[in-house]
């Protein structure tokens, strides 16, 4: 029998990827560019599987045009790029790589708090272009402190649970707001619900820890931002859309807030010239949470697993859409 065809829309680490190479007849993305659109359409036409990126849409017309996709796989916890429903309902079952990434995002959320805080990145910058003088006093480039505040997380998935557990080791007191209250996080790091207006009111650092969803677009916008202390931090490492990104550049420039940590923008990648690169309160990454090499290849080997297992009518380490399992294309390509 011959193997099932995959597609792999980016170049990922391949040792992640060994158990996808020996069960199917793998084809790659080489190049450094995203896949222009209508390559898009040829290249995958024939794919049973496709073990689909960020920079991909993938919505009806695409799988429409794609008759043999049962499974897209998504190299990430984050599936936005994908139209779940679509898939759904053409019985196309979507995977996607949670847990792996929670640690190392949760690090990473950390860094961009005591990055803006302590002011690392713009103080690197300024020893770098050899401004550091014996003149430099006592009360120049001080930052603010993280130990000992208040931080409050919105979305207490995994990612928000292992910034709470770091948060802990700052003596930080912890806020969360989610849809269902998580009692042993509660009783584990002594995080409090709160509404989503008292955390906001209250935090010093805020940290966006929420899938990017209808509900979720401009979560944080020009009246959340008011709604904020004006020393505090708001930190991002979900998605861009997430946040009114004018609202920020606003809330920033007038002082309504102190500082923000981006490790995700709106859109991206993010041009050098956007007025909030200009802002010294402001740091910004591209889009890194997940970027270690263990990390990045413990991601290539869940989205690998869920195409092999997907493709041979096993469970899927992790299916965001099981309802698909038993129906269309997934059903009929199993009877
Ligand atoms: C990206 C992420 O997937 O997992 C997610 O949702 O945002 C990241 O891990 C990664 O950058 C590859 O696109």
């Amino acid at each position: 029998m011959s193997k099932p065809k995959v597609y792999v829309s980016r170049i990922v680490p391949e040792e992640g990827l060994a158990s996808l190479l020996e069960f199917a007849e793998v084809s790659i993305w080489q190049k450094k560019e995203s896949m222009p659109r209508d390559l898009q359409f040829k290249l995958f036409e024939h794919c049973d599987g496709l073990l689909s990126t960020l920079n991909i849409a993938v919505n009806a017309e695409l799988l429409n045009a794609c008759p043999s996709i049962q499974v897209v796989s998504n190299y990430g916890v984050g599936y936005d790029n994908i139209d779940v429903a679509a898939c759904t309902a053409l019985g196309i079952a979507v995977g996607n790589t949670p847990g792996v990434l929670s640690e190392t995002t949760a690090d990473h959320a950390f860094a961009l708090i005591l990055a803006t805080a302590r002011r690392i990145a713009e103080l690197a910058e300024w020893v770098k272009n050899n401004n550091w003088t014996p003149e430099m006093g006592y009360l120049d480039k001080l930052g603010t402190d993280v130990h000992h505040t208040t931080l409050g997380i919105l979305g207490m998935g995994r990612i928000g649970a292992e910034v709470a557990r770091r948060a802990v080791g700052f003596n930080m007191r912890i806020l969360y707001h989610n849809r269902t209250r998580n009692l042993k996080l509660e009783s584990d790091f002594g995080a409090e619900h709160v509404s989503k207006n008292d955390l906001l009111k209250q935090s010093d650092f805020v940290s966006i820890n929420l899938p990017q969803t209808q509900e979720t677009l401009h979560y944080i916008g020009a009246e959340e931002l008011k709604l904020m202390k004006s020393s505090a931090i708001l930190i991002n490492t979900s998605r861009g859309p997430i946040v009114d990104q004018r609202a920020l550049l606003e809330a920033l420039e007038s002082g309504q807030i102190a500082g923000a940590g981006l490790d995700v923008t709106d859109p991206e990648p993010m041009r050098g010239d956007n007025p909030l690169l200009a802002l010294s309160q402001v740091t910004i990454l591209p889009h890194v949470g997940s970027a270690t090499w263990q990390t990045r290849t413990k991601m290539a080997e869940v989205a690998a697993r869920n195409l092999v297992n997907g493709l041979s009518g096993k469970p899927m380490v992790s299916c965001v859409n099981p309802e698909a399992l038993g129906k269309g294309r997934y059903a009929k390509m199993r009877a």
